[in-house]
């Protein structure tokens, strides 16, 4: 198993920590265009291996050859949001990044799954897509484990119960129209509506939707990067393993929730072969709205980009 991380910003070198750490592959490749950065940090983290006891060697690169033959490619280059801005204010230039990275990749791995990180999320699948060709199994996105993740670390906070006990799924686009939903949210296999009340739900719903714009306020210099590593993480585990995990992933739609030609976040079962299927649960009439309202706000991005 070979893993190219794109971006060797704190994003990528901290996906990179992550695969090494866990064991995910034999070899992670760190390619940026930056000299220097990826060398550095992917040699500083192969150091980590014998500490460790990891032998997944990490190398840094700024040649798109020395990715050749990789079985999954992790996108996380581009910019970061700074205080005030939204993920959308980063497209015109992530495209750009994207489109160019996603060329280097397919020439030398043409089998590979493509698991975009970098922002805006959903728009940044379609653009890997449409500059892959690959079939839309082998690329998506990862959003969803992270907006659940900081949803569940809040339940868990606010009611002093372990993060292992609580499930849930945060439907949509990864924005400020995303749709946790609290009522597939269980804690102990118990609804949540047995634990808390509406308003204490809606206030955790609240600051999920935020929880990206929260780090970047404390931060002012860029985004979070340990929690979105760890997401990739599990992503890349559920893949490498076959293991047929379902996750929340940004996903493209060809009619399921009765949506088409959109990427946006819903479960999925992921295996070696990438997206295997994806998870229709029946929604009410407010949150299919809310889910429809989400994937015309990434359509109509997608729509005014020209590619
Ligand atoms: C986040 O939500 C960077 O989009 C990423 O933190």
């Amino acid at each position: 198993m070979k893993i190219t991380v794109v971006g060797a910003g704190h994003v990528g070198a901290t996906v990179a920590q992550q695969i090494a750490q866990q064991e995910l592959a034999k070899e992670v490749v760190l390619i940026d265009i930056l000299e220097g950065i990826p060398q550095g940090k992917g040699l500083d983290l192969w150091e980590t291996a014998p500490v460790l006891g990891s032998d997944t060697i990490v190398r840094g690169t700024n040649t798109y050859a020395d990715t050749a033959g990789s079985d999954i490619c992790v996108i996380t280059a581009g910019v970061a949001r700074k205080p005030g801005m939204s993920r959308d204010d980063l497209l015109e230039t992530n495209k750009k990044i994207v489109k160019s990275v996603t060329e280097s990749l397919v020439k030398h791995s043409p089998k590979s799954i493509l698991l975009v990180v970098s922002n805006p999320l959903d728009v940044m699948c379609y653009v890997a897509l449409k500059t892959s060709g690959f079939p839309h199994a082998r690329v998506f996105g990862m959003a969803g484990i992270l907006d659940t993740a900081r949803y569940r670390a809040f339940l868990a906070e606010d009611l002093g119960v372990s993060v292992r006990d609580i499930q849930a799924i945060v439907l949509g686009g990864h924005g400020d129209s995303m749709v946790p939903l609290p009522r597939y949210t269980t804690i102990a296999g118990i609804p949540l509506s047995e634990w808390m009340s509406p308003d204490r739900i809606e206030k955790h719903v609240d600051r999920t939707r935020n929880g990206g714009a929260e780090i970047v306020g404390y931060l002012k210099t860029g985004s979070a990067y340990y929690a979105p590593g760890a997401a990739v993480a599990e992503m890349v585990e559920a893949l490498v393993k076959d293991s047929k995990r379902i996750l929340p992933c940004s996903a493209w739609l060809t009619g399921e929730y009765g949506l088409r030609e959109v990427y946006i976040g819903v479960p999925v079962v992921l295996g070696r072969k990438g997206i295997e299927r994806i998870v229709e649960v029946t929604l009410t009439p407010e949150e299919k709205a809310a889910l429809e309202t989400s994937a015309s706000h990434v359509k109509g991005v997608i729509d005014r980009m020209a590619l």
